[in-house]
């Protein structure tokens, strides 16, 4: 399985005839290093809250790709109702469902979701995160989110892989995130979320020596790791 870091908190995982993207935000983003064929062929495509900067270009890669948008109801139906054409599928924290690829499980998220229609904040519902299990690997998107005891219960999944936003002024910043490690066990963790827009600066270097017993994987945009 290949996982590919789009920049911002946009991952890209592909596996033979399964080809998903999670917050899709590309075209907007400045520093996204463009290549047509990280959005050819997209099988799914995973929302974790309303937000412009994880809904993104969403609704384009749906359009081209036919994908399945997996979100929670109330961003899928705001979807639904722009185009009825879309395919989706609602999640609600705490539940999971299994998919042809594996399982997809919405984990809670300590966030805002509204959804930004044409300078009109719409209710986007709750803020979550992924954990999503595909031939006995699992992989955790936190989405944008403060620390929470909840993210204690993680550790019972033997998390493979975790994506943990860093920046800190929406979501968690470096001191929380090391605590985020400590509390989910994972086997490696990519720190998401960060440089990417002004108020979020933090060095993810930093984050990586706060962890010492822990495999922290930093990704330049376009870099990936196979799982
Ligand atoms: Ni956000
Ligand atoms: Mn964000």
């Amino acid at each position: 399985m290949k996982v590919k870091f789009l920049g911002h908190s946009a991952v890209l995982i592909e596996d033979k005839d399964f080809k998903c993207i999670i917050d899709p935000y590309l075209s907007q983003n400045q520093s996204y290093i463009e290549n047509p064929s990280d959005i050819e062929g997209i099988t799914h495509i995973l929302i974790t809250h309303g937000h412009g900067d994880h809904i993104g270009d969403c609704e384009s890669i749906a359009l081209k790709n036919n994908s399945l948008i997996i979100s929670n109801i109330e961003i899928v139906s705001y979807l639904k109702a722009k185009n009825k054409s879309f395919k989706v599928h609602p999640l609600q924290i705490g539940g999971s469902y299994q998919f042809d690829f594996g399982t997809v499980k919405m984990t809670p998220a300590l966030h805002g979701s509204a959804i930004n229609h044409n300078g009109e904040l719409i209710y986007g519902g709750l803020a979550g995160g992924f954990l999503i299990e595909r031939n006995g690997m699992k992989i955790y998107h936190a989405g944008d989110t403060g620390l929470s005891m909840e993210m204690k219960l993680l550790e019972y999944d033997n998390i493979d892989l975790a994506f943990l936003p860093i920046g800190g002024n929406y979501t968690m910043d470096i001191t929380d995130a090391v605590r985020a490690v400590h509390f989910i066990k994972p086997k490696q963790v990519i720190p998401i979320h960060y440089h990417s827009r002004g108020l979020i600066q933090a060095d993810p270097e930093e984050f990586k020596r706060k962890l010492p017993e822990y495999k922290v994987t930093i990704l330049k945009n376009s870099e990936y790791i196979e799982l």
